[in-house]
């Protein structure tokens, strides 16, 4: 039996899909545990590449069931058109089941993500405006509605009005748009979703922990990353779950006692989308050349990512803070055109070397990253298939990765295809 975690180190964007596709041919269960469609994973199969936002990356493989369980927020249409696209394209979703405990995103989730980015503007925090804010605070609120309710047209009718009654309010009175239609509301998750979704509904907690007691693989596939976490990101430039090895447990109902492999996800550099501090970005030609060989924009709204040197100082954090076990290196290749490759091994804050992220956030944004410099291997490792064929300047970068981590590099991504990640542990 393995419950094996993958887990974003740094502020989304890594490459989780990929290395959770790699891995799923082993697994039996593959889980999403928080986020919603925020999250884009992009797989790619031979010659195809397939998006994912909300189901788990596990679907490419007819054999595994692919949970979308209590953490998660589910936007029921989304959730449905990203079924039939895969389903057009010869991909079963048959297996797939949703916890009932899930929350659901609502129309006015939408509408208040977009409202309240443009009432904060230029302090938005440049969410994805998928209503995951709002259908969080809801449910910390405790009215949310959740998959189960859409099981009961009477509960969701009762719940939906005195919610609705609010969130109009709100929406009239302090952003002055239009209030939102019962009826319609109604009407599209009761007939048109409902009668899809319920089908898949099921005790996401009992079906793990059985899967568990029988022996069975399971991978929780996190979505967004450690530094984009309510409570260890970087506040308030967050996401509002918990992508971080906390957030597993109580976004599936694991105990933490089953989690057998933690595995991080790291970039060989570092992105973030949207607002709030990052000390490695850089800016001008090597930032474009980093985008652009890395293909650095957003996989569900297209937004460009900022990019900037990896920074060792935050990933040894988040190495303590999800107790990882073994790190994927990702997008390697993305730096085979460069003569030297910056790595962040401390900061300077105030005149003074820091060598641990700071923990008021006001220090961060004041933190001037100390660089140790590597040589580039200036050579395509697109092609590499073994650790033996790195040439001799990456093994020295990784090397030193792995020394000031104290965990193994068991990945490396060289190329966006299945076959481009390299088994450095064996
Ligand atoms: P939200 O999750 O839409 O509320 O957005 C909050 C912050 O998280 C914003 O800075 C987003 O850009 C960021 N974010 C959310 N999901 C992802 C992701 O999958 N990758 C990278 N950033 C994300």
């Amino acid at each position: 039996m393995a419950v094996t975690l993958i887990v974003g180190l740094q502020w989304g964007d890594e490459g989780k899909g990929k290395i959770t596709d790699l891995l799923a041919g082993e697994m039996d269960y593959v889980v999403r545990y928080q986020g919603g469609h925020n999250a884009g994973h992009t797989v790619m199969i031979g010659d195809e590449t397939f998006a994912l936002q909300l189901i788990p990356s596990g679907v490419f493989y007819p054999h595994i069931v692919p949970v979308i369980a209590n953490g998660v927020v589910v936007d029921p249409k989304v959730l449905l058109e990203e079924i039939d696209a895969l389903e057009t394209r010869g991909i079963s979703t048959k297996n797939l089941l949703i916890s009932g405990n899930a929350h659901l995103i609502m129309p006015y989730h939408h509408e208040l993500d977009r409202v309240t980015e443009r009432y904060l503007g230029k302090n938005k925090l440049g969410t994805t405006k998928r209503g995951i804010g709002p259908a969080y605070s809801d449910k910390a609120s405790r009215v949310g509605l959740r998959v189960q309710d859409m099981a009961d047209e009477k509960i969701f009718k009762q719940k939906l009005e005195v919610v609705l009654k609010e969130k109009n309010a709100i929406l009239t009175k302090v952003y002055n748009r239009l209030a939102l239609d019962f009826d319609s509301i109604y009407h599209q998750y009761i007939k048109v979703y409902a009668p899809r979704i319920i089908p898949l509904m099921a005790n996401t907690v009992e079906l793990l922990h059985n899967a568990v007691k029988e022996n069975k693989n399971i991978l929780l596939e996190g979505a967004q990353a450690t530094y984009l976490d309510l409570d260890h990101g970087t506040y308030p430039y967050v996401t509002s779950s918990n992508p971080t090895a906390g957030g597993a447990l109580t976004g599936t109902g694991l105990g933490p006692r089953d989690l057998t492999k933690i595995i991080g996800v790291a970039k060989a550099y570092v992105t973030r989308v949207g607002a709030g501090p990052f000390p490695t970005e850089i800016e001008g030609d090597l930032a474009e050349l980093l985008t652009q060989r890395g293909r650095e924009f957003g996989t569900n709204t297209g937004r460009r990512r900022r990019v900037g040197w990896l920074d060792l100082v935050m990933l040894k954090h988040a190495i303590e803070l999800n107790s990882v076990d073994e790190v994927a290196l990702t997008k390697l290749d993305v730096l085979d055109v460069l003569e030297f490759i910056n790595v962040c091994v401390g900061y300077e804050i105030d005149g003074k070397a820091v060598s641990h992220v700071p923990y008021h956030q006001s220090e961060l944004h004041r933190a001037k990253p100390i660089y140790q410099e590597f040589s580039g291997w200036r050579c395509d490792l697109s092609g590499v298939t073994k650790l033996e064929e790195f040439p001799k300047a990456t093994k020295i970068f990784v090397d030193f990765l792995e020394q000031y981590l104290g965990v193994p590099v068991c990945l490396a991504g060289v190329g966006p295809r299945r076959s481009q990640i390299i088994d450095l542990a064996s």
